[in-house]
């Protein structure tokens, strides 16, 4: 062997050394983070459903409100008896022939006269005077309906004819003041009940009409499902969601989405449980019931949709099912200590368990399956593949809820071995309930555990390596609701901080979703949301800016090691994650001091960084947040490309969240 040879050998050897040593280093400091990290939470809270994301614009189109649904509500709430020009017959609510039996009410009216306009100069001018003479009812929408100039809406209604001659209606969109903005007419002509569509194209911009439906002919008529719809939902989709507000959780990019609740999935006492059989079907034959927020559901916005919505935009969908217990604050008894939980009574396990069974079928089964059979016949026969369901919502860990839990627990695991199960530990992240959860989790080896909490943004700094020390041979964690108490930068900037401890555990922690997701103005019930709207826009939080640079952004394994700083300093946090697919590296720093501080980049482990990258930036005055008055005090993040080498200081503004994408296919000059 020459001398040339030797060195070589031994090159090798030392390369191989190397390699090995690097390629163990790598190992040690690299995690793989859950593809599904990033979702987001649903619920019907803050008139976030009907009146929100579901685009019907007709509220109690079916005339089902009931004080049962709100102490003040009756069949005709948002309903009033209009008859124009000294018109005159009447109006009353009926059940004894409906549409379906799950929808009991409907309205008839007798219209016995048709008034003529005077012409005497005298009566001309009074408002009584004016307009299409009619019988008929007026719906003043949630809070109004506004419409924009040119928009079409697509207008239908249930009729049945009560009396001998066709009746001719004209549908209207007018102001208040009576001014036409959208006109069109249709007749019925049915004694048996059938659905009337026409379409309204509106010639003017209103922020406040209303739907007028005037008989203008004599007879006697059965009305139910008044409705009227954007033709522009969301995907065009029929029955569908109000555009804006489905765009603006799209671009979130959400792995998963989680529907339909929080507390409305467990409901305010056993008959109040969100079943999801109810929610599925021709709109007129579900089950409307109270809202456990104190208004009405309709359940148009029903599980075909929030499946149909999870395909929309490339989410999985998260259904989470009651444990076949109920909110243990049923009847608002978080006021002596929440004990209102109340279980379904034994006998009635059987059935329930079948019914989350059935679910299962619905969403994967072929078409040819019962339940798969009306999945197709909704117009969807390809499955919506289901992979995982949650069952119960923070419940109190009762012996009545371990032993419903379990049940359902074992007969979906056995059915649908593939179905990842999500448990449940309480509203709080630690105490009793969080205890008992997981001491549930851990018996059964549950798949994962759903977390919730609400916190000060200093419990996220303080908390932000609560992960770290997870026993990763027990059951995953889903962090199902989390926030800190407000809608400040500060607020956000402390979430960033956490998220990058979720990044980090994203071997642990695989889902995580904010909460909760919309709130109505003026019906806003929640004192944190994600985004804020009513019927003409929205304002966008710095939290959601936040969710959305991290769920945009998003990494399948974490890197350590890259990032320096001080770590007693609980203000600061930071990640590395490398998306595969695109080769980038992505850096997230965060610093929620309210002074600029340097963080210690170091990127020599890797080749073929750049020598630029892109950087966005999220940042101002801890104080600062949107309202509807000055939506825009809060800066969008801000884009730039940066110069970068393979180690730097960053300098971290003050509350602050920087994120840096690096491409590693352009070799560092
Ligand atoms: O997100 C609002 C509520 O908070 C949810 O309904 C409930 O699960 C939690 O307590």
């Amino acid at each position: 062997m020459n001398i040339t040879k030797i060195i070589c050998l031994f090159c090798i050897i030392s390369l191989n050394v190397f390699a090995q040593k690097n390629t163990k280093k790598i190992q040690q400091t690299e995690r793989k983070i859950s593809p599904d990290l990033m979702g987001i939470f649903f619920e019907d809270i803050n008139y976030s459903a009907d009146g929100g994301l579901y685009a019907e614009l007709v509220q109690n189109r079916s005339f089902e409100y009931s004080p049962t649904d709100n102490r003040n509500w009756h069949p005709f709430t948002a309903w009033d008896y209009h008859t124009p020009v000294f018109s005159y017959g009447s109006l009353q609510i009926e059940t004894n022939q409906p549409i379906h039996p799950n929808n009991p009410h409907y309205a008839v009216l007798n219209i016995e006269h048709i008034g003529t306009p005077s012409t005497d100069e005298k009566f001309t001018k009074i408002p009584e005077n004016k307009g299409t003479p009619g019988v008929g009812l007026r719906n003043s929408g949630f809070d109004n309906i506004v419409v924009k100039t040119g928009e079409i809406l697509n207008f239908s209604m249930f009729a049945r004819l009560m009396s001998m001659q066709p009746i001719l209606f004209k549908v209207s969109l007018q102001t208040k003041n009576g001014t036409i903005l959208a006109e069109n007419s249709l007749s019925v002509d049915s004694k048996n009940w059938q659905k009337y569509s026409i379409s309204l194209k509106s010639t003017a911009a209103s922020d406040s009409a209303v739907l007028v439906v005037l008989a203008t002919s004599t007879g006697k008529v059965a009305l139910d499902m008044i409705s009227l719809f954007p033709e522009n939902t969301f995907k065009k989709r029929p029955n569908g969601l109000r555009s804006d507000l489905a765009q603006l959780l799209a671009d979130l990019k959400p792995s998963f989405i989680r529907f339909p609740g929080g507390c409305l999935a467990h409901g305010d006492g056993v008959g109040n449980m969100y079943r999801w059989k109810n929610t599925i079907g021709p709109i007129e034959t579900r089950k409307a019931q109270k809202n456990l927020w104190g208004y009405h559901q309709t359940a148009g916005l029903g599980y075909y949709e929030y499946f149909q919505f999870c395909e929309d935009i490339g989410a999985k969908p998260l259904p989470v099912l009651p444990a076949a217990v109920s909110c243990q604050n049923s009847g608002g008894t978080w006021r002596i200590g929440g004990t209102g939980q109340c279980a379904l009574p034994m006998n009635e396990m059987g059935d329930y368990i079948q019914e989350v069974l059935d679910l299962i079928e619905w969403a994967n089964g072929p078409s040819t399956s019962q339940w798969g059979a009306l999945r197709a016949a909704a117009g969807h026969p390809e499955p919506f593949n289901l992979e995982m369901i949650g069952i119960g919502n923070e419940d109190k860990i009762t012996p009545e809820f371990e032993e419903r839990f379990k049940l359902i627990y074992e007969a979906v695991h056995v059915k649908y071995p593939n179905v990842k199960i999500i448990g449940t530990s309480g509203p709080f992240h630690n105490g009793e309930d969080f205890e008992k959860g997981w001491k549930v989790a851990d018996n059964l080896q549950v798949h994962t555990i759903d977390e919730h909490y609400y916190v000060q943004p200093d419990w996220l700094l303080k908390n932000q390596h609560r992960y770290d020390t997870y026993d990763r041979n027990k059951s995953k964690v889903y962090l199902g609701e989390y926030a800190s108490w407000g809608n400040q930068i500060k607020n956000a900037i402390a979430e960033a901080v956490f998220m990058v401890g979720l990044e980090r555990n994203g071997d642990v922690v695989s889902l995580a979703s904010y909460a909760p997701l919309l709130a109505k103005r003026n019906h806003t019930q929640w004192r944190t949301n994600m985004i804020f709207f009513d019927n003409s826009g929205y304002f966008l939080t710095p939290n959601y800016y936040v969710q959305k640079l991290f769920s945009t952004n998003k990494g399948d394994t974490f890197i350590d090691n890259v990032v320096s700083f001080d770590s007693k300093d609980s203000t600061l946090a930071a990640s590395c994650v490398r998306d595969t697919k695109s080769g980038d590296l992505i850096l997230k720093l965060v610093n929620a001091s309210s002074s600029p501080k340097t963080m210690k980049v170091d990127l020599s482990k890797f080749k073929n960084t750049g020598i630029t990258a892109e950087q966005i930036v999220f940042a101002g005055n801890e104080n600062l947040e949107n309202t509807y008055e000055k939506p825009n005090t809060v800066e969008v993040p801000k884009m730039s490309t940066i110069t970068i080498s393979k180690s730097f200081d960053f300098a971290s503004s003050a509350n602050s969240l920087s994120v840096i994408r690096i491409k590693t296919s352009t070799p560092l000059k």
